[in-house]
């Protein structure tokens, strides 16, 4: 079964907004409804777990509800950071041979072809990123007495940017979380994503790199709102209709969501 997490849980500091960004409406819709809608509309996919930023739960089951997105199993209070927000997830779900594709609420223009191609790709591997070549280059700074300086350019032709969907195999997430939080050095420097905490603590298992897209843009700081929403205009969101293997899916086995997992 694959199961779409789709990540609400934080708070949107950079677009510095009293409202958390997901909630915001771009295109006569909020950024986690139009997310929500790409997964619930997806045929691979069989059920969707929503974790939201705490205080805002019963404004996420009023939208999804409004919106009758069946495939929403449950809507759970996300963490502090990110990693904690996954661990979350990961713990209120069980089932073996489940597949789990976690997705940035903030990335409402994701498209249906990447979450086909991620799906497919865990046919062969345990972990699957998505990821873009990086049009700039990236420096890396190191700090000065006079502020920062640049201390390396690596080679651009091998640099990625990372996106998401990122998918794992239930089995394979859950046990690198096991060892992050039994490692003290996990919490002082936590990776950015579930990829890496996956490489830093399962160096064995290779993690296979699905091309992502220029579209599938987050949502982080006030001008990514004018870019989304210009995006959305345009159409450029393709989202099919739903198939009908989805009504299938839907009666067929799930893997179990256990409520209120801490
Ligand atoms: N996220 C989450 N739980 C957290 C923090 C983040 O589920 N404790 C989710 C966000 O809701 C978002 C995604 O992870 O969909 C990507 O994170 P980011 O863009 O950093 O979102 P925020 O943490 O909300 O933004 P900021 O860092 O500006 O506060």
């Amino acid at each position: 079964r694959n199961v779409a997490v789709v990540l609400a849980g934080g708070v949107g500091q950079r677009v510095g907004l009293n409202t958390p960004k997901q909630l915001l409406k771009i295109a006569g819709q909020t950024v986690l409804e139009h997310t929500l809608r790409v997964f619930e509309s997806h045929a691979d996919i069989h059920e969707i777990v929503l974790m939201m930023a705490p205080g805002f739960l019963d404004e996420a089951t009023v939208l999804v509800d409004r919106n009758r997105f069946g495939k929403v199993r449950a809507i759970l209070e996300g963490g502090a950071s990110r990693a904690e927000t996954t661990w979350r997830a990961i713990q209120a779900i069980e089932g073996d041979g489940c597949r789990l594709l976690f997705h940035d609420a903030v990335r409402p223009l994701v498209e249906s072809r990447i979450i086909s191609e991620c799906v497919t790709a865990l046919d062969s591997y345990g972990a699957v990123d998505v990821a873009i070549p990086s049009s700039d280059t990236i420096v890396v700074a190191a700090s000065s007495p006079r502020g920062e300086i640049v201390r390396d350019i690596p080679d651009r032709t091998r640099l990625r940017r990372g996106q998401t969907p990122q998918c794992f195999r239930l089995e394979v997430i859950r046990e690198a979380y096991r060892r992050a939080l039994a490692d003290p050095e996990f919490s002082r420097q936590p990776p950015t994503d579930d990829c890496g905490v996956v490489l830093r603590y399962l160096p064995d298992v290779p993690i296979y790199i699905v091309p992502g897209s220029e579209r599938n843009l987050k949502i982080t700081y006030p001008v990514d709102i004018d870019i989304a929403d210009k995006l959305f205009r345009l159409g450029a969101a393709t989202v099919p209709a739903p198939g009908p293997d989805v009504h299938a899916a839907r009666l067929a086995g799930r893997c179990m969501v256990v409520f209120g997992g801490s």
